[in-house]
């Protein structure tokens, strides 16, 4: 179904089921998401990464949407896990170790995305993450600008403080990219809508006005960066897109209408604009 075996350096790899290897727990705190487990998954070098490993429904855009995101997050060199791919889960294994909804039944594998463990905590874990506000040391770090300014890119409308991890020496590194691209692939195109999330939302609400306006410049300039970005990666975007979706017409659209979607918005002043800042 997908080439899991011409693995090409250039784009995010998509590995077999056999690069699945061990299972390693659930995490502590489960998302939305039940399919959400820890594993070994084995690079097209032989090297074993710890992984988080996210699966999905087969209609879902979800290893799509994380596999651009993490191509983008890459390009930007936003702090990431540091590694990435697309891995096909074998189902029977993973039951043996985990409880798996019914439908799943029906099927023997499983397209999933994953990405090297972060060693950390969530930022809403074991923090009261309006203390934490309030000290305003999540706004100071320069690292926050630059995931804000890529969140209203690529249109995340799911940046919650469970999606932003803590490292022990105080950096914020996003994960979970899942509703990137959002009034794209996934308004009106799901039985769900999501409560948007943003770190500019948490900020607008906790930031006194100066620093909140502060914040919203340094957004924009790091806005500047991304049309440099896009062109770097836009031909594994589209490698990325032209794997997974094998019919040929619909993959043509749907690399044309991100690729039309990131252009727009990477313009040097789309993001000054939207914000009502001069940066
Ligand atoms: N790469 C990662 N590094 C560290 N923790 C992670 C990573 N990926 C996921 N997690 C943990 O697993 C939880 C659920 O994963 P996530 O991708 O956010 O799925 P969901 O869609 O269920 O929110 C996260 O809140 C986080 O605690
Ligand atoms: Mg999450």
């Amino acid at each position: 179904m997908f080439p899991t075996t011409d693995v090409n350096q250039h784009m995010i790899p998509i590995l077999p089921a056999t690069a699945w290897r061990e299972f390693r727990g659930e995490p502590a705190q489960k998302g939305l998401n039940k399919t959400t487990h820890l594993a070994m998954i084995e690079d097209p070098s032989g090297k074993w990464h710890r992984c988080y490993v996210k699966g999905c429904p087969p209609n879902w855009v979800t290893p799509l949407t994380e596999a651009i995101g993490w191509l983008l997050a890459e390009a930007l060199n936003l702090p990431r896990p540091e590694f990435a791919a697309l891995v096909m889960v074998p189902l029977d294994k993973l039951r043996q170790n985990m409880q798996m909804d019914q439908h799943w039944l029906n099927y023997s594998e499983m397209l999933s995305f994953c990405a090297s463990a972060v060693d950390g905590k969530n930022a809403s874990q074991g923090w009261k993450w309006l203390a934490h506000l309030r000290a305003k040391r999540l706004y100071k770090r320069p690292e926050i600008a630059r995931i804000s300014a890529f969140d209203q890119w690529v249109d995340n409308q799911d940046r919650n403080t469970g999606n932003l991890i803590v490292k022990p020496g105080g950096d914020y590194v996003p994960i979970d990219n899942e509703f990137i691209l959002y009034s794209l692939l996934w308004a009106q195109k799901m039985p769900f809508n999501i409560t948007h999330n943003s770190l500019l939302i948490e900020g607008a609400q906790h930031l006194s006005s100066s620093d909140y306006a502060r914040f919203k410049v340094e957004v924009a300039r790091e806005g500047k960066l991304h049309i440099a970005a896009l062109s770097t990666v836009e031909p594994k975007l589209e490698q990325a897109i032209f794997s997974l979706i094998s019919n040929s017409t619909a993959a043509n659209t749907m690399w044309a209408n991100i690729q039309q979607f990131l252009a727009s918005r990477a313009h040097p002043d789309w993001l000054s604009t939207q914000l009502g800042v001069i940066a």
